[in-house]
């Protein structure tokens, strides 16, 4: 019985979290970028991150290809993003992003993320300030256009526990 940590990030924030997950749990890391993951067989456990940007979730096309074979796993997915406390954004990236069904057996987690200006591509950093541009709360606007950075280990405890609760009870990960 064993588990994973797989993710899809752009500018580090999701590695990080996903380096921080496979280290406490001492689960395998796979980059979906860098790596090519044949199957899922014999995984039982599986974390999942993703950023999201622009509403969509970086790992939507992965997750509906693979949605078939995760109804039968134990899946933890964690979404790095900018409106990580914004419950009404949550639940708009849910509807948006996780397949039919998937959502009911899956443990979903929100983790702050980062925006370094310094770093985005031009066309990133144009949706940022177009973004910015449109915002009507001027302490947003001020935070879009500066960036930001959320990312702290101790985001990733209420998943680390539930993930140690879950193997503790079914033996998976
Ligand atoms: C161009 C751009 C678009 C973004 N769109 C969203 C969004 O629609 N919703 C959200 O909550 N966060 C959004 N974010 C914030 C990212 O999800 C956040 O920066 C995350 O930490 C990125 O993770 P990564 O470093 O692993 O790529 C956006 C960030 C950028 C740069």
């Amino acid at each position: 019985m064993k588990g994973i940590v797989i993710y899809k990030g752009k500018y580090g924030a999701t590695a990080q979290y996903a380096k921080w997950l496979a280290e406490a749990l001492y689960l395998p890391a796979f980059d979906l970028e860098k790596q090519l993951l044949d199957n899922l067989d014999g995984y039982d456990g599986i974390m999942i991150g993703s950023p999201v940007y622009m509403g969509k979730l970086l790992i939507k096309d992965w997750l509906s290809k693979n949605a078939d074979v995760l109804h039968h796993k134990k899946v933890f997915l964690f979404v790095v993003c900018g409106s990580a406390g914004n419950k009404h954004k949550q639940d708009d990236i849910i509807r948006q992003n996780i397949p039919a069904g998937l959502e009911n057996h899956c443990e979903i987690y929100f983790l702050p993320g980062r925006v370094d200006m310094s770093k985005l591509s031009w066309y990133d950093r144009l949706i940022i300030y177009v973004g910015a541009f449109f915002e009507k709360d001027p302490q947003k606007k001020q935070l879009m256009r500066r960036g930001y950075d959320a990312v702290k280990r101790e985001h990733i405890n209420p998943l680390i526990k539930d993930a140690l609760h879950y193997s503790n009870t079914e033996e998976v990960i």
